[in-house]
């Protein structure tokens, strides 16, 4: 019974190819890496050349995160490494060292090094480049 259904698969497979059913999808339908061929590799796109000033940038509002004046590009954020806390966390290196808000968890419950929600930098603070705005921001605080 199983090698029936199977060979049926395959034989239909092999009409529905014959027909073209396949190569005219292949055609009409577009991915969001556009439309570059599955065993290629797609272009990375164009990243901003990030701003490396080292002077704070002005916030918004209060309790505005922070952007980050200096490029990030270098730093990946894993698991088990925080490339940015060997400098926020440590006074010496003359970065600001991390809030106390960024050492509670949701429990209120302090932790040595940053809590878990506030691990993942770049979920709040972003690095600036130098570009033209899409849109004008009217936002006021
Ligand atoms: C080599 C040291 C170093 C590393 C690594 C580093 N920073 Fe910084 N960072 C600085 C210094 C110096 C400043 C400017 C002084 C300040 O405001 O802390 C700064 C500023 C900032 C500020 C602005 C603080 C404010 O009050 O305006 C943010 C946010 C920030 N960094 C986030 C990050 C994040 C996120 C990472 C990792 C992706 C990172 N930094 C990695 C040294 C570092
Ligand atoms: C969930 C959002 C969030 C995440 C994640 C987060 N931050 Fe923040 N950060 C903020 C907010 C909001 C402020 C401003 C209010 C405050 O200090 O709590 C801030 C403030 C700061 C400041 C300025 C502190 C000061 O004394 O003025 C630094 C430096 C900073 N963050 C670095 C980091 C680093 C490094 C990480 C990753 C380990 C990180 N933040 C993760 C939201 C976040």
């Amino acid at each position: 019974m199983k090698k029936t259904t199977v060979w049926l698969a395959a034989i239909l497979l092999v009409l529905a190819g014959s027909h073209g059913a396949f190569s005219s999808e292949k055609e009409s339908v577009e991915s969001l890496r556009g439309a570059v061929p599955i065993e290629a590799e797609s272009v990375q796109p164009h990243a901003m050349e990030q701003n490396t000033d080292k002077d704070t940038i002005k916030r918004s509002f209060p309790l505005n995160p922070p952007m980050i004046p200096h490029a990030i590009d270098d730093y990946e954020i894993t698991m088990s490494n925080n490339p940015c806390l060997s400098c926020h966390e440590d006074p010496a290196s003359g970065a600001k060292v991390i809030s106390e808000s960024h050492h509670l968890d949701r429990d209120a419950k302090r932790h040595e090094g940053s809590a878990a929600r506030r691990y993942f930098c770049t979920q709040c603070h972003a690095p600036q480049a130098k570009v033209d705005p899409l849109l004008e921001n009217r936002y006021k605080p």
